[in-house]
């Protein structure tokens, strides 16, 4: 049984009566959004080539993809789901209805069109959310967060929602500029910790002369931040075959570079565990989100 049919399963026979808020428990489910501040980095690919990896080392994923304006997480895996979030918030489907499998051991949780502003939900909107939402802690491992670009208050909620955050940046200026205006945004809302993914770099060089530009600056004008260096993925031909292709390079072409890169990446990121275990699970995500009570 697919994650998606036990959750099903799961909900079978709740009623709107049950829809309340509950204690929230902590679980061990990882809770990442990736982010960046300029578009068109990659951010879309990385999530479905993470949650492929992460799949294929045995874990439970599931994508939420939060691009309102830009959802392609399901052209990258080439599905076509029929419901989306927004489905749920209107609460003309269930959650279990709308979570669409896009392959073996990652679901997808497709976004809303338009603008669903979650901070901006009724009460009875965001009860009923809370306890869509409640199960999936039993159900993933991983949630990612496939992110709009830039720093719309959409984007700035999901991600300080979020227990850990990953910047993708390439070598581009303009790309350099605008994830430091989003990890300044995100700093001076609450969020101390920053991942960065150099995308699409020509060599390892490359990608830490971007980390060392960025946190040079952050260091200077953003004290108490804390900007790791996760990486980086190589720009690789097969990566874009892929797209066409509706299959994420992992699985296409799992000797490519950029797969090997992506590999290597998940293994480092489960290794990795946060130091704040205890807040970061869906429910508690969930409800940083909607309540915009953000950490
Ligand atoms: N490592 C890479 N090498 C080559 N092309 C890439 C790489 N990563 C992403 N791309 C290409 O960049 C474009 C934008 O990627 P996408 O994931 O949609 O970015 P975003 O979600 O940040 O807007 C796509 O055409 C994709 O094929
Ligand atoms: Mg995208």
């Amino acid at each position: 049984m697919d994650q998606a049919s036990s959750l099903r399963e799961m909900v079978k026979g709740r009623g709107a009566s049950s829809v309340r808020r509950r204690t929230l428990k902590a679980s061990s489910t990882r809770v990442i959004s990736i982010t960046s501040g300029k578009g068109g980095v990659g951010k879309t690919n990385i999530v479905a080539n993470l949650a492929m990896a992460f799949a294929g080392k045995g874990k439970r994923v599931l994508i939420f993809d939060a691009d309102m304006g830009l959802a392609n997480v399901d052209i990258v895996f080439g599905i076509h789901p029929r419901y989306h979030v927004g489905h749920v918030i209107s609460g003309e489907k269930e959650l279990s209805e709308v979570i669409a499998t896009a392959s073996e051991g990652v679901d997808v949780i497709p976004a809303a069109s338009g603008d669903t502003a979650f901070a901006d939900l009724t009460e009875g909107q965001k009860l009923s959310l809370m306890a869509e939402f409640e199960g999936l802690d039993n159900l993933y491992d991983i949630m990612l967060i496939d992110t709009a670009a830039g720093i719309s208050s959409n984007v700035i909620y999901f991600n300080s929602a979020a227990e850990e955050c990953i910047v993708v940046v390439t070598g581009e200026p303009t790309s350099v500029t605008d994830a430091y205006g989003m990890i300044k945004v995100m700093f001076l809302n609450g969020t101390k910790h920053f991942k960065l993914l150099v995308n699409m770099a020509r060599g390892i060089q490359e990608a830490k002369a971007v980390y060392a530009t960025l946190s040079q600056a952050a260091d200077r004008f953003l004290k108490g931040v804390v900007l790791e260096f996760l990486g980086y993925i190589p720009f690789d031909d097969h990566l874009r075959q892929a797209v066409v292709g509706r299959s994420p390079v992992v699985k296409q072409y799992p000797g490519a570079c950029s797969s090997k890169s992506i590999i290597k990446l998940a293994d480092q990121i489960l290794k990795s565990p946060p130091s704040t275990s205890g807040t970061g699970n869906i429910s508690f995500f969930m409800d940083r989100l909607i309540s915009g009570n953000n950490p």
